[in-house]
């Protein structure tokens, strides 16, 4: 029962009121700025969404196609946000004509900011460990997770969907992107945005483009050549675009060859618009806007979180004539037309209270796919046996929880993070950033998988103790971490000089060390030789304590291959330090709490640039390493199971399109999903990297099952970017074929011949 079918007025006041206070939860409530559907011209779905949001355009006031056109302050308590729900902000809705707000929530990961409000929303798996499982269902699954969970807590439209290319591994953001190939991660990303979609809430793909590190990123100019950009951090944008039909992106911070991502004609215009033929709209990261006229011009459809360009000075230009009256119906008619396009209009968002254990089944599946097993000398994995009586594990707060990434990605934990936050450090923005951790307990999940041996923990704070305690068990497992978060990068890949020696320290007093890791980015481990077994459990989500006990005791056998490259050293990285901005391109914020409204006007105003030049071109990942013969720690696509495949019988067909078939048998006594690699090299004539991944395919088998496998090959997978025609071109030649279970072990090649 809603108030629009409700005929007498007195009676139903009486049962909503009733019911509500008996069932609160179960009334379906219209967030504010939200409107019951009711019927207009434009809600006939048999019209196409650009011919329903030309009728809208017709309708309105330029007042209130401009008010489509920027957000209304900081949601979260900051400015003018008094129909906000809460999110990270809102653009609001035209009710006359039914067409709603579009509330706006962070879920990178899940959805943020519960916390505040009350609400609960499931953490995932942190993004680079969902691409681990290379599984296009799962992604799928995760986005329409996030999707359902925003419409249940009344947002309409996520901000999600990361796909930059770690061109600096250290990044404070590789938690939330997709790993370094950008047909693996296009792939999982557009998956992940259409399953967002799938639930009528508008997805996004972000943050376009090459917005690649932290340290100064409202200042950075990201200097980059045209045929690189399309080949790698394009190419993963333009994939997922393919796939989700995403109807937003988010343009980036920083500058692209001397133009503001958010007013860059060239990513705005001739990329996205003319060449991707991106039909939805852009909006700008949070204050990433800095123009009117020339922001609009090159293709800035709406400001956030404020109106500072797109508001009043927006109205002043249309009636100056800077900005056409056709222009701004142009920025309006993408916004409708993505209302209209993701359902949201048809499917009004109606609060529920989620689906927590549904949530959870989702999270273990994924957790499950994403953690990787890097080392496991002599099968000391899986723990079983009857000789298996104790297992202490050391550090990494392993008694109570795993741990998340932070900043605007940060999803709230039930009751909040079960380690006390570490003291705020000189960095402002540390209450933003928030090291969280999820109560999701590795001593509890060991201790329920492994009944007859005695699981205990040691915090690893006193050496000695854990040395002893290393010794006394049969098994030594050390939770190492390391942290990070937008608003800052790491300063290397290295772990902190104690987790180092804590590892060696236990590895030396127990032979049958295994570590398992907690990161966002690669991490090296000089130790290696040392320990018996490596997991890397990423920052695996609210019940990754639950996927990692099944994973380490056998219940579950691991799948999961890396989507990022782990170099020996940063050293050994394209670029061996960091770029740090000068004081004036990175200004400190204001402290927690404190008006942010002087900082954003100096952001807006355009800090001076500090350049980065992108030098290594299209030698991102593992096509660098390749490319420079460095040997690395664990190649791209790398992972072990508790089974073995053996790869046998490669023939690559067809004419334009190729199927590359062959057959994987497994050669083990556990039933397991190898995840079979297709790369190829191209012709020299054009000048590309060593080979590149462009295809795969996720193979299940019992012990001593073969299957034959076909990986269809687009003809765009094996084209290159030629930038005097601005077209994709096949080079003729030889290219050689290669698969196998990472991107340094391909058994199977063949070489063909491409006219
Ligand atoms: C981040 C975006 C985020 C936005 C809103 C920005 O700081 O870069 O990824 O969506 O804030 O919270």
């Amino acid at each position: 029962m809603t108030q629009s079918n409700c005929r007498n007025r007195a009676v139903c006041a009486f049962l909503l009121a009733a019911f509500a206070l008996t069932a609160p939860f179960a009334v379906a409530q219209f967030p504010r700025g939200q409107q019951p559907p009711k019927h207009y011209a434009w809600s006939d779905t048999s019209l196409s969404p650009d011919a329903r949001a030309d009728m809208v355009i017709k309708e309105l006031t330029l007042d209130e196609k401009i008010s489509l056109l920027h957000g209304n302050g900081f949601s979260f308590g900051q400015t003018g946000a008094s129909e906000s729900n809460g999110g990270a902000g809102y653009s609001v809705g035209i009710p006359r004509v039914g067409i709603p707000a579009i509330q706006m929530a962070d879920s990178a990961y899940g959805v943020t900011r519960g916390a505040a409000s009350g609400r609960y929303s499931t953490a995932l798996p942190n993004n680079l460990a969902a691409a681990s499982s290379w599984d296009p269902q799962a992604a799928f699954d995760y986005g329409a997770l996030i999707g359902r969970e925003l419409r249940e807590e009344g947002y309409s439209m996520s901000l999600g969907g990361g796909v930059n290319l770690p061109r600096e591994p250290r990044n404070g953001r590789t938690f939330e992107y997709q790993g370094e190939d950008p047909l693996l991660a296009g792939t999982l990303v557009g998956n992940f945005v259409k399953g967002v979609q799938s639930e009528h809430i508008i997805g996004d793909l972000k943050h376009y483009a090459i917005n690649d590190q932290e340290s100064g990123r409202n200042a950075v100019n990201a200097n980059i050549d045209k045929r690189s950009m399309r080949e790698t951090d394009l190419r993963a944008f333009e994939i997922a675009l393919k796939i989700s039909d995403a109807g937003a992106f988010m343009c980036s911070y920083n500058r692209v060859n001397g133009d503001f991502a958010c007013e860059n004609t060239y990513l705005l215009t001739d990329v996205l618009r003319k060449d991707f033929h991106f039909p939805g709209f852009v909006l700008s990261d949070w204050g990433g806007t800095h123009s009117t006229a020339k922001a609009s011009h090159a293709g800035l459809d709406q400001e956030q979180p404020g109106k500072g360009f797109f508001g009043d000075e927006l109205k002043k230009a249309v009636d100056s004539g800077e900005v056409s009256q056709d222009e701004i119906n142009e920025h309006v008619h993408r916004i409708l037309r993505t209302i209209f396009a993701t359902g949201l209009f048809d499917n009004p968002v109606a609060k529920k209270v989620p689906d927590v254990e549904g949530g959870y089944v989702v999270a273990q599946k994924i957790a499950e796919k994403s953690i990787v097993l890097l080392k496991n000398e002599h099968n000391i994995l899986p723990l079983e046996g009857e000789r298996l009586h104790s297992v202490v594990l050391i550090g990494g707060h392993a008694d109570v929880g795993v741990l998340s990434g932070g900043g605007s990605a940060q999803v709230d934990p039930p009751g909040g993070s079960v380690v006390p936050p570490p003291p705020p450090g000189p960095n402002p923005m540390a209450a933003f950033m928030r090291q969280t951790w999820m109560p999701s307990s590795p001593l509890r999940s060991l201790t329920a998988k492994l009944p007859s041996a005695t699981v205990s923990y040691n915090s690893g704070d006193d050496l000695t103790a854990a040395a002893d305690a290393a010794k006394k068990a049969n098994i030594a497992i050390v939770f190492a971490y390391q942290w990070e978060s937008e608003g800052m990068d790491l300063k290397t890949l290295e772990l902190s000089d104690e987790q180092n020696k804590l590892i060696e320290t236990v590895a030396a007093a127990n032979p049958k060390t295994i570590v398992v890791l907690e990161s966002g980015s690669p991490v090296t481990m000089p130790w290696i030789d040392k320990v018996a077994g490596v997991v890397e459990a990423w920052y695996p989500g609210i019940r990754g304590a639950e996927a990692l006990a099944d994973l380490l005791t056998g219940n579950a056998n691991p799948t999961g291959k890396l989507a990022i490259t782990f170099p020996k050293s940063d050293a050994d990285l394209p670029h061996p330090t960091l770029e740090l901005p000068p004081p004036t391109s990175q200004p400190s914020r204001p402290a927690p709490g404190a008006d942010i409204s002087s900082f954003m006007a100096m952001i807006a105003k355009g800090l001076p640039a500090f350049e980065t030049y992108y030098d290594e071109k299209l030698k991102v990942g593992y096509k660098w390493y390749d490319a420079e013969k460095k040997p690395v720690l664990f190649p791209f696509g790398f992972g072990l199971s508790y089974t073995t495949y053996a790869y046998s019988g490669l023939t690559v067909r067809g004419g334009e399109s190729k199927e590359v078939s062959f057959t994987v048998r497994n050669t083990g006594k556990r039933a397991g999903t190898e995840i079979a690699e297709v790369y190829t090299s191209l012709p020299d004539a054009a000048g590309e990297p060593p080979k590149r991944l462009i295809g795969w395919a996720r193979v299940e088998l019992a012990p001593g099952e073969s299957k034959k496998v076909s990986v269809p090959v687009d003809h765009d997978r094996l084209t290159i970017y030629d930038e005097s025609s601005n077209s994709w071109k096949l080079v003729p030649g030889s290219y050689n074929v290669m698969v196998g279970g990472s991107s340094q072990e391909l058994p199977l090649h063949q070489q063909i011949t491409l006219p």
